[in-house]
């Protein structure tokens, strides 16, 4: 893949890929141009396209987009974000003090999977024992083609029956019956509450809010967690760096982020991640894309383009400026950055410290997630 886009972003940086009738762009500073320029690039779905995902934000365009995004904002400033560091603590010392007397763990499935689900639900003011639950059911929500996800939800680890998904929609409600009668300091009380334009939010506005929060957080913080591991067990040097000098943790992240990003940005649903619908003919670089046609990102592609990255194939934790597109750029730029930063930067503080000399279990094979959004492992195994 890499070696295919570097030749791409030479050869053909604008290419249309038959196959799924999408443009396809390779180079960093068409990203950045389709990204910036929202009134051409439109995030919201074409009248043509599966309109499931209609009542999320990160398929809409202004002035709807900004209004709502406006409204959760404040939650997950880079200042209110800091302020949950005890708590996301906790969560990873609950999660990880079990395992360490046991002297192995898969830190896909005992921390990396479950750590933001519960965090995300903590913030929502969803009960988050219900964690595995959610798993199942974002696991299952990604599988749905609409969303991109190649493997079919009989493929799931855990299938979600119609009966689970029940419950959850009754959690949800519940959830939010109770927390209009009695609102808190959480994000679905903040939803509850907010006007846009003199009016509440539709049920279908909250709901669409709500799923969009809870899902778009966890799969994609699982794999950068997960990446993580991958990263430093492809270079123990870098992780012998790290452990000299702990402060490097949030360079290194965003260089995990920049190599492995968990998004890779080719979305077969292009409304969900990274992808955009041409809303008049324009040209881009030297090709003329038709009004209506879609156009997507190539998340990985950019992040190794020479022209941005001096050296690029060379995985440097020391690496600064990053400006690296894994959380994409512009209007739609990610909204839980500051929290997964923050969530992956707990774990590795806690590893430096509690797990410093740990290996992967290379006696169990690593598992892919197959997925053409999302990128990463479903398990990896380590020793300790
Ligand atoms: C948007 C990646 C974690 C919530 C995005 C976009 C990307 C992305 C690439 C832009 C999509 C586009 O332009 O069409 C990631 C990665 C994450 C991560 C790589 C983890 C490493 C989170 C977390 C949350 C979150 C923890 C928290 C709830 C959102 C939301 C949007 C978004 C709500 C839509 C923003 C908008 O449309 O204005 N994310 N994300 N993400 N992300 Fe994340």
């Amino acid at each position: 893949m890499r070696e295919w886009s570097a030749t791409m972003r030479v050869t053909e940086p604008v290419w249309f890929d038959e196959q799924n009738e999408s443009w396809r762009i390779f180079r960093y500073a068409d990203h950045i141009r389709v990204q910036n320029d929202y009134a051409t690039f439109s995030s919201a779905p074409a009248p043509h396209e599966n309109n499931e995902a209609a009542n999320s934000i990160i398929a809409m365009d202004p002035p709807r987009h900004r209004q709502l995004r406006s409204l959760v904002t404040p939650a997950f400033s880079a200042r209110s974000i800091a302020q949950l560091a005890p708590r996301i603590e906790e969560i990873t010392q609950e999660l990880l003090q079990p395992l360490l007397v046991q002297g192995q763990m898969d830190v896909v499935a005992q921390l990396a999977v479950p750590l933001p689900i519960i965090v995300i639900a903590d913030m929502l003011g969803f009960p988050h024992e219900n964690w595995p639950l959610i798993k199942q059911w974002t696991d299952a929500l990604l599988s749905d083609s609409s969303l991109g996800q190649e493997e079919s939800s009989q493929d799931l680890e855990m299938p979600l029956t119609q009966e689970q998904v029940m419950i959850l929609y009754e959690k949800m409600a519940h959830t939010i019956d109770e927390r209009r009668r009695h609102p808190r300091q959480d994000i679905l009380s903040l939803l509850l509450t907010a006007e846009v334009d003199g009016e509440h939010l539709s049920d279908d506005d909250l709901y669409a809010f709500f799923i969009t929060l809870l899902v778009a957080g966890n799969v994609t913080t699982t794999q950068l967690i997960g990446n993580a591991f991958l990263c430093f067990d492809q270079h123990p040097d870098a992780w012998q760096q790290l452990r000299q000098d702990p402060s490097l943790a949030p360079v290194a992240i965003e260089e995990i982020l920049r190599c492995l990003p968990p998004n890779r940005g080719t979305g077969g649903a292009r409304t969900i991640i990274g992808g955009r619908v041409a809303t008049t003919d324009v040209q881009l670089g030297d090709q003329l894309i038709r009004k209506g046609q879609v156009v997507k990102v190539t998340t990985i592609s950019a992040n190794f383009d020479e022209a941005q990255f001096p050296d690029p194939l060379r995985f440097d934790i020391r690496r600064n400026p990053n400006r690296h597109l894994s959380f994409g750029h512009g209007i739609h730029f990610c909204l839980g950055a500051p929290l997964a930063r923050l969530e992956a930067k707990i774990v590795l503080e806690n590893l430096l410290r509690l797990l410093p000399e740990w290996r992967r279990y290379k006696d169990v094979p690593l598992r892919q997630v197959r997925s053409n959004i999302v990128f990463g492992v479903r398990n990896l195994p380590i020793t300790f």
